[in-house]
């Protein structure tokens, strides 16, 4: 099964393979569908964080041995061959650098969020270490002020949790998908292990901060002038795929084997996330937008996420207890994708206590979808 997942994203990604030739990919998914997902992904991505995460979707689910989820990816080869090129990566990180003001340390304008334009740090750092002009510095320059911005500049609480927000403290679930990947991604290509455990840290921090032990949730905003206390699915798939991948970075980085109790930490602030999200899981597969609100309506965005990571997490740790759980969500995921490759019944991503409105979409939510079949690939 795994090398016939793996041909189908292949076949599907490729513009040197027919997709006549490909089998159905899912029930309910097939691949001239998933592409339509992709196509739509790629063009209604716009803000800093959706392109930020449309980046990473990319290339876990079509440069996947370029991603943190691969052993040996760490660090990547200095040249990509043709047929692992990560051309849309590398033109995202190619259009944020030129587009980027001289004068700012953040890779572009986060909208007051700090840790968003970071999420596109990733494709900076790789499409500087795959420079075939090694006099070229831009990528690098641009890497290090927006890691300067992050860990001197931007303001912090009291426990040194780094801000989400430039203009005041406040810490919401969504900065840790943000921000620690990107930290703990410099640190392993650079070779600095104090930037994987500030990157482990900040997490730690995080969820001392927004954790919920009685539910097993995080919830989403705290601290500063307003609080969001309800335990929304999406900052909830946020902590735990951020999560993610800070885990698969340490654990696959030159500091592997001495950095073991972080690894089982935060695959224990993982789990945690999987159990109680799981626990309020609807019968037909799906989450609701505030995890344990009854009232609340259903919300595919999150609910793919945290299938990813269910997948992830159990891929990575070999403990499978979440796993019927992803497997009920990606069926009702694949079922609520239109025919032009839309996922049906999200949040609204900006208004993320309402469901978008009619003929609008998520564009994380079409990313999420990406995660997923990457994840589901190799399962
Ligand atoms: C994406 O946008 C391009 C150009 O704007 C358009 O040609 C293409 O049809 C769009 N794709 C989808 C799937 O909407
Ligand atoms: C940044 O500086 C470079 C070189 O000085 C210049 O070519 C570029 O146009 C500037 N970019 C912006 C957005 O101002
Ligand atoms: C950019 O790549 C070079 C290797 O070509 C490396 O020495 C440098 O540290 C990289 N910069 C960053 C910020 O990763
Ligand atoms: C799944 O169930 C929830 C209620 O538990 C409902 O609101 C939602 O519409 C259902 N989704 C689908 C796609 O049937
Ligand atoms: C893929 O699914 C779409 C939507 O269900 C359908 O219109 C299309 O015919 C399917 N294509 C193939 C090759 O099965
Ligand atoms: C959205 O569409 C549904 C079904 O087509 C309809 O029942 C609902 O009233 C619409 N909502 C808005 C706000 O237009």
């Amino acid at each position: 099964m795994y090398l016939f997942r793996v041909c189908i994203l292949i076949a599907l990604f490729s513009p040197f393979v027919s997709t006549r030739a490909v089998p159905r990919a899912f029930p309910g998914l097939n691949t001239t569908l998933l592409r339509l997902v992709h196509d739509n992904a790629v063009n209604s991505s716009t803000e800093s964080w959706e392109i930020g995460t449309l980046a990473e979707a990319l290339t876990e689910a079509k440069w996947p041995r370029l991603s943190v989820f691969q052993s040996g990816s760490l660090p990547p080869p200095v040249i990509l061959p043709w047929w692992e090129n990560a051309h849309d990566v590398l033109a995202i990180a190619e259009t944020v650098v030129s587009q980027k003001d001289n004068g700012s340390l953040p890779l572009t304008d986060g909208g007051g969020a700090v840790g968003d334009p970071a999420s596109l740090g990733q494709a900076v750092l790789l499409r500087n270490w795959t420079r075939r002009d090694l006099t070229d510095t831009q990528y690098s320059t641009a890497a290090g002020g927006q890691l300067g911005y992050l860990l001197g500049v931007a303001p912090r609480a009291a426990s040194g949790a780094i801000s989400q927000r430039d203009d005041q403290v406040q810490l919401w679930a969504d900065f840790v998908y943000m921000a620690p990947p990107f930290i703990a991604y410099f640190g392993a290509l650079e070779n600095i292990q104090a930037l994987l455990q500030i990157a482990f840290d900040q997490i730690r921090l995080y969820r001392d901060a927004l954790f919920d032990a009685d539910v097993s949730l995080w919830r989403h905003v705290t601290m500063g002038s307003w609080e969001d206390s309800g335990h929304w699915a999406t900052g909830n798939g946020w902590a735990a795929a951020g999560t993610m991948r800070v885990l698969a970075t340490i654990k696959y980085s030159s500091f592997g084997s001495v950095m073991q109790s972080q690894q089982d930490d935060l695959a224990q602030w993982v789990d945690e996330i999987l159990t109680g999200v799981w626990y309020y899981q609807q019968r037909n597969g799906t989450l609701l937008n505030y995890v344990d609100q009854p009232d609340s309506f259903a919300d595919s965005a999150s609910t793919a996420l945290l299938a990813a990571t269910t997948l992830r997490y159990s891929l990575l740790t070999s403990d499978t207890k979440h796993d019927a759980a992803a497997l009920l969500a990606l069926e009702l995921i694949w079922n609520s994708i239109d025919e032009d490759g839309w996922l049906l019944n999200t949040v609204d991503p900006e208004a993320w206590t309402m469901p978008s409105s009619n003929g609008s979409h998520s564009p994380e939510g079409q990313s999420f979808v990406l995660l997923l079949a990457a994840a589901w690939a190799v399962y």
